[in-house]
């Protein structure tokens, strides 16, 4: 009786232990987990924190890691060099959708200013309150792709090359400072994408997402220098990538007064990167030696017009006549 008792009680006492242990292990393991933390976690935690304020309780350190990832208060942000960017945008079904999606996206991005330059002969004043309504610091021009490019022996169009020309003429009579960068309306980006570009000295160059068969455009590195290019499309291109592969400084731009970009189809980038007189020497990879992607090429689907029974008298005096005015509706055939 006596024995069974004693090892009962010796039991016991293991069992504590082990639990004791096992507790331990499984602290000290979330330890090792926070201490392991990348930059991108630790981002996530602030995200969260900012959410649930006062009902997390974390240590101090925590604190700190968190607090160098906030944005920087805005009299530093003042004084980090301006990122333009360029967009050539055209009317189409998706053109407010398009530029909704990529306003939303740079409204995210300190010192931005957006060229948004229209291939149009009149204002679109969707476009012009659009980019009123966002209230960031904004160019509109209008920039028409020359009359000649629409006749029908040019079966493949030199697509954005005036709006790009025409804003790189803005930037020429109006910034001092900077980057630039050629954003189409239709691609993906993510924000830290201006951050990798904004101190670029001369060109700095970055992978492009969803490009040809290859799935990608960029330059190839190899032990942090310039290897060679990996592009579906090489043809005879010096610079065998995308348009939004590249970034370029004003003050380097404003050095190069011929710089522009040729209305050749398919050679545009190759065509203007030439046009600044550069080597490789003069690119930075940049979005951490190009292993990274922080813009995607994609494409949106081509819509239809709305048929006209929106305008049937039987919706007068209903949301469909305010709705209407920014609708795109079929001709009569
Ligand atoms: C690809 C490249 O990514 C473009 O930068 C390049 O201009 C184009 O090929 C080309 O070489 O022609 P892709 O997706 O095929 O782009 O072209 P889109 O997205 O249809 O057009 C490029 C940009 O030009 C867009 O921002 C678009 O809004 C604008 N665009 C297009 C016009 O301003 N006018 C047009 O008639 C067509
Ligand atoms: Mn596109």
């Amino acid at each position: 009786m006596k024995r069974a008792a004693l090892t009962n009680i010796f039991l016991g006492i293991m069992a504590m232990f082990m639990t004791l242990a096992i507790f331990r292990s499984a602290t000290s393991s979330g330890k090792d987990l926070l201490e392991m933390n990348t930059r991108e976690d630790s981002l996530i935690i602030a995200r969260e924190l900012s959410r649930f304020e006062g009902l997390i309780n974390r240590s101090m350190e925590d604190v700190k890691i968190m607090m160098s990832d906030m944005p920087a208060p805005r009299s530093t942000r003042e004084t980090i060099p301006t990122v333009y960017v360029i967009t050539p945008t055209y009317k189409r079904y998706e053109q407010i959708p398009e530029l909704t999606r990529l306003g939303q996206t740079l409204l995210n991005v300190p010192k931005l200013h957006w060229i948004v330059a229209d291939d149009a002969k009149d204002n679109n004043l969707e476009v012009i309150s659009l980019l009123k309504t966002l209230g960031m610091p904004y160019t509109y021009l209008l920039t028409p792709m020359p009359e000649k490019f629409h006749e029908p022996k040019y079966k493949v169009k030199p697509k954005g090359v005036a709006n790009r020309n025409g804003a790189i003429n803005w930037i020429r009579l109006h910034a001092t400072e900077g980057v630039f960068y050629f954003a189409d309306d239709d691609n993906t980006y993510d924000i830290r994408l201006f951050e990798e570009i904004r101190y670029t000295k001369k060109v700095s160059m970055l992978p492009v997402g969803l490009l040809t068969h290859y799935g990608l455009s960029t330059p190839v590195v190899k032990n942090g220098k310039f290897f060679g290019w990996y592009d579906g499309w090489i043809a005879n291109r010096h610079y065998p990538i995308d348009m939004a592969s590249f970034a370029v400084s004003v003050p380097f731009f404003l050095t190069r007064p011929k710089a522009k970009m040729p209305y050749s189809p398919g050679y545009e980038e190759t065509g203007f990167l030439d046009s600044l007189n550069i080597t490789m020497n003069d690119v930075e990879f940049v979005a951490d030696n190009c292993t990274k992607i922080y813009v995607w090429h994609t494409k949106t689907v081509k819509n239809y017009a709305s048929s006209r029974d929106i305008l049937q008298a039987k919706w007068n005096d209903t949301n469909l006549r305010d709705l209407q005015k920014v609708m795109m509706i079929k001709r009569k055939e």
